[in-house]
């Protein structure tokens, strides 16, 4: 199994704890370093849990992953992409990865602990925000996607479920088990191209915000998070995403033609944003290189205002 774990790994990548230059190998932790408690949530191949530091008190998110699970259905590739991805992160905006250990039957992610869970349940309880907390949690969401895109990665499954929220009600962007790590010099990528064990999906990511260059089968890169970022502003000025249907079928029907309604209620601004993020070109798409990256999406009439500098260490805007 540790051979299976191991295979496909990027010699060259410095993002591997298990090479001695990480700056991680050197205070590696084990499973009873921590006490295990409440359970966050449960995906299919793992369980997040809340874990407590024994020597230091700090409590964490713990994510296990169970290893035989994770190889019989083939997903060994996308965990260890996942931490790859995870390790290549530093911002405030995004879950830190601490440190990972295993034992006989699972794998484990020391997480950032995001106390107050995801944005889905706000939005579903307090929907539609107002224009400033819209604008608040767009601008820290925008911020985090520069960072993730910076970093080389594009995270593929970016949707209010994915984002956390923190004590202080400022996020933590999660879920890096659908990500793409692209060559630093390489813009695209094509699906999953060179070695695929993911014929089996049919698509990465979430129906809702699925990009129509995916479903075209075209390159997908970054631009592609920049269109679930329009679909997650959309949803929090109204409520519900803009591409929702009864079935992934007709949710997929309606991406291809564009088919959403922007809502009355919308200012000016929003549609306009909105409107540029759901492009179906992603080289035309709003923050593509071509009409000016993210910078020129922060220079936006709907997000002025907004400090860019100092919006992490701010006061949350209240969420009630
Ligand atoms: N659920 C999944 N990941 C989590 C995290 N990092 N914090 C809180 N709840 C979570």
């Amino acid at each position: 199994l540790t051979n299976n774990l191991n295979k496909g790994r990027e010699p060259t990548l410095s993002t591997d704890v298990d090479d001695p230059s990480h700056p991680l190998y050197h205070h590696r932790r084990i499973v009873t370093d921590f006490d295990y408690g409440e359970i966050l949530g449960e995906g299919s191949y793992s369980t997040v849990l809340i874990g407590r530091d024994k020597r230091t008190g700090k409590q964490y998110a713990i994510k296990r992953l169970d290893k035989a699970h994770i190889v019989k259905n083939n997903k060994v590739k996308y965990v260890m992409i996942e931490r790859d991805a995870l390790s290549r992160m530093n911002h405030p905006g995004i879950v830190k990865l601490y440190w990972t250990y295993k034992d006989n039957r699972s794998l484990y992610f020391v997480l950032d602990l995001a106390k107050n869970g995801e944005l889905y349940t706000y939005i579903r309880r307090l929907a539609p925000f107002d224009l400033d907390t819209t604008k608040f949690y767009a601008a820290e969401i925008l911020l985090s996607i520069e960072h993730i895109h910076s970093r080389g990665v594009i995270h593929r499954d970016i949707k209010p479920e994915n984002i956390l929220l923190d004590d202080n009600l400022h996020i933590k962007v999660t879920d890096f088990g659908s990500a793409k790590i692209i060559n630093e010099n390489e813009n695209a990528t094509t699906g999953d191209g060179e070695n695929s064990s993911t014929a089996a999906r049919s698509f990465v990511g979430t129906a809702e915000y699925v990009s129509p260059e995916l479903l075209r089968s075209d390159a997908v890169s970054k631009e592609a998070d920049l269109w679930a970022f329009g679909c997650v502003i959309f949803q929090m000025l109204s409520g519900k995403s803009p591409f929702k249907a009864a079935t992934d079928y007709l949710i997929f029907q309606k991406i291809k033609s564009l088919d959403y309604v922007m809502p009355d209620g919308f200012s000016p601004e929003a549609k306009d944003i909105v409107q540029r993020l759901l492009t179906s070109d992603p080289e035309k798409r709003f923050g593509s290189a071509a009409t000016g990256g993210i910078s020129a999406i922060k220079e936006h009439p709907f997000f002025e205002g907004v400090d860019w500098e100092n919006i992490f260490t701010s006061t949350a805007p209240p969420l009630r």
